[in-house]
């Protein structure tokens, strides 16, 4: 039977499949529920030592269904980091840990730019048993006016300097969590990773529109008629999340040896074992689910795990190790497919091939589009 566990950077999990900061992890009871249901590991809704000032609204999400059958394809929400105290949480961290001392509990930390700030934060936690940190350097719509979250975290030398401080406040692994709401994610990957951050988790959520209502002729979600840009999550975000995974698998565990000791934690659509697999082909070493839950529930873990379970039997895999970014060396450039393709064609000189535009038929027109589907 293949062993779903997994070690790193110091953490064991019993399989890779981890609670991504949000709903699924905003108080205690839930966290327990999740631990009780089987996930590998739990990282916390965002945390800071001002909870006074988070001020939520209602409603704050939006959802995108599929035409046909309904089902909730895409997921926005303006929900803001976490309303309760750190005095509420230290409490919590350590009860959690009384109660599961062998599952692994991540604190998500984010804080306004300032060493004492993030030391303070870190070191609160780290008393309280937490076995390690995200960094929320993400969060898309709130507080841009205090420089919080994605502000910080599309600046990679402010990055740069945050990690130092974290590295010099505790020894427990902690991962940067990065926004997709830039052009090059891995620049400040790249910085989090060289001031000492042990993994990178991506992605947050995208900035988006959900829609606008064509009877009031208001954006959505709509708060007193308004409504502002917000985070989408969910199915529809997870070819992004694919992309953004393999560019930091690339930089970090293709282009030098400096990363291969570090992590990804891939964050992004996930709802089946298979999406899990794909990420974990991509590099990952742990997946993160957070509108899964929200739609299916904590029990979706063991259907989750149940699929990772059958894709590795059908490959003989025997550990995530052994898959873990395969399927990286298959990326390459445009123009070397391009190459690729001139060669194999050249080789096969297939008369029913179509190489040529020319080439298509009225008659045989589906047949011919078929012929060109690779994942058939
Ligand atoms: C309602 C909601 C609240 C979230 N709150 C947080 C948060 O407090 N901190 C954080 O780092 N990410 C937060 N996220 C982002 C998720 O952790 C995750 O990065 C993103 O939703 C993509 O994963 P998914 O498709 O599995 O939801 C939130 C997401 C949602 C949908």
């Amino acid at each position: 039977m293949p062993d779903l566990s997994v070690q790193v950077n110091g953490l064991k999990l019993p399989n890779p499949f981890v609670i991504a900061s949000g709903p699924p992890g905003t108080n205690a009871n839930v966290i327990s529920k999740a631990f009780d249901e089987g996930w590998g590991g739990v990282v916390c809704k965002t945390v800071c030592l001002e909870a006074d000032k988070i001020i939520n609204v209602a409603p704050r999400y939006a959802r995108m269904r599929a035409q046909n059958s309904k089902e909730v394809i895409g997921w926005e929400n303006i929900e803001l980091i976490s309303d309760r105290s750190i005095e509420v949480w230290e409490d919590e961290f350590k009860r959690l840990k009384d109660a599961y001392p062998d599952r692994v509990l991540i604190a998500s930390v984010m804080e306004e730019y300032g060493k004492d700030r993030w030391s303070e934060i870190i070191e609160r936690c780290a008393a309280c048993g937490v076995d390690g940190f995200e960094l929320n350097f993400s969060c898309p719509h709130g507080l841009p006016e205090r420089a919080m979250g994605a502000a910080m975290g599309q600046n990679p030398e402010l990055l740069r300097e945050v990690c130092a401080w974290v590295r010099e406040a505790t020894d427990l692994p902690f991962w940067a969590k990065m926004t997709p709401n830039i052009t090059h994610i891995t620049e400040p990957a790249r910085a989090s990773l060289e001031s000492g951050a042990d993994g990178i988790a991506a992605i947050n959520t995208i900035l988006s529109v959900m829609g606008v209502n064509l009877d009031t002729l208001r954006p959505e979600p709509t708060v007193e008629g308004y409504s502002l840009p917000g985070g989408y999550s969910g199915k529809a975000v997870r070819p992004i999340a694919l992309r953004m995974v393999m560019e930091l698998a690339t930089m970090m565990f293709g282009e030098s040896e400096a990363f291969l000791d570090r992590s990804i934690s891939a964050i992004g659509g996930v709802e089946s074992g298979e999406d899990a697999a794909q990420f974990i082909l991509l590099g990952a070493s742990t997946v993160q689910v957070c509108t899964g839950v929200m739609i299916h529930g904590y029990g979706h873990v063991k259907p989750m795990c149940d699929q990772l379970e059958s894709f590795m039997d059908k490959h003989g895999f025997e550990s995530i190790e052994e898959f873990r970014g395969h399927a990286l060396k298959y990326f390459s450039t445009h123009a070397e497919l391009v190459e690729r393709q001139r060669d194999a064609r050249e080789k096969k000189k297939q008369e029913r091939e179509i190489g040529k535009d020319t080439q298509w038929e009225g008659d045989r027109f589906v047949e011919q589009s078929d012929m060109l589907v690779s994942n058939k």
